[in-house]
C-alpha cells in the first residue's frame, strides 16, 4: 500500500519559518519521522512538496494510478483552492488533510477550508505530530 504524502506552499522553508508557530522541525525532519512510521506501519511513502497549486493537482492525479490514500498538508491552499478540492473528489482516494498549527486560531480566514469537505477528517495543531496522527488514521482506514 502506497501513500502520497503532499506538502504545499512554504513547507519547504519549515525549520525557520515562523518556528513561534509553525516550530523547528524540518521538512526533512518530518519526513523522516514519516518514514519510519511508514515501515511500521508496512506503508510505503511517495513523498512530494511543491509551492505550486498546479503541481498539486497533477500530483494528486497521479497518485490515482498508484497510491491508495493522501496525506496532505495543503498550506495556504487549503484556504483558496477549489482545484486541489476538486482534485482530491476526482481521483476518490481517502484522503487526511493535516496542518501543523491550530488553524482554528489563528486569524479567520484560516478556519476555512476547501479541502476538509473532501477529506476523511482534518488534524491540526500538534505540530510534527499532526503528520504521524494522519498516517496512522490513513492506515486505520486502509487496513494497516
Ligand atoms: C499550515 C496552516 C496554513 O494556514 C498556512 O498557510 C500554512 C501552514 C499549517 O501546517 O499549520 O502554510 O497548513
Amino acid at each position: 500500500v502506497r501513500i502520497l504524502v503532499l506538502h504545499g506552499p512554504n513547507l519547504n522553508l519549515l525549520g525557520t519559518r515562523e518556528p513561534g508557530v509553525y516550530g523547528t522541525t524540518t521538512l526533512q525532519g518530518i519526513n523522516q519521522s514519516l518514514m519510519a512510521l511508514a515501515s511500521e506501519l508496512s506503508l510505503e511513502l511517495r513523498i512530494l512538496q511543491t509551492n505550486s497549486e498546479g503541481a498539486m493537482v497533477d500530483a494528486i492525479q497521479g497518485a490515482m494510478a498508484d497510491c491508495q490514500g493522501i496525506l496532505i498538508n495543503p498550506a495556504a491552499y487549503t484556504h483558496t483552492s477549489v482545484a486541489i478540492r476538486d482534485a482530491i473528489a476526482a481521483v476518490a482516494l481517502p484522503a487526511v488533510e493535516v496542518h501543523l498549527s491550530n488553524v482554528h486560531a489563528r486569524e479567520p480566514f484560516r478556519s476555512h477550508s476547501y479541502i476538509a469537505p473532501v477529506a476523511l477528517g482534518q488534524i491540526c495543531g500538534f505540530g510534527a505530530e499532526s503528520y504521524l496522527l494522519g498516517l496512522r488514521a490513513l492506515a486505520q482506514r486502509l487496513g494497516k
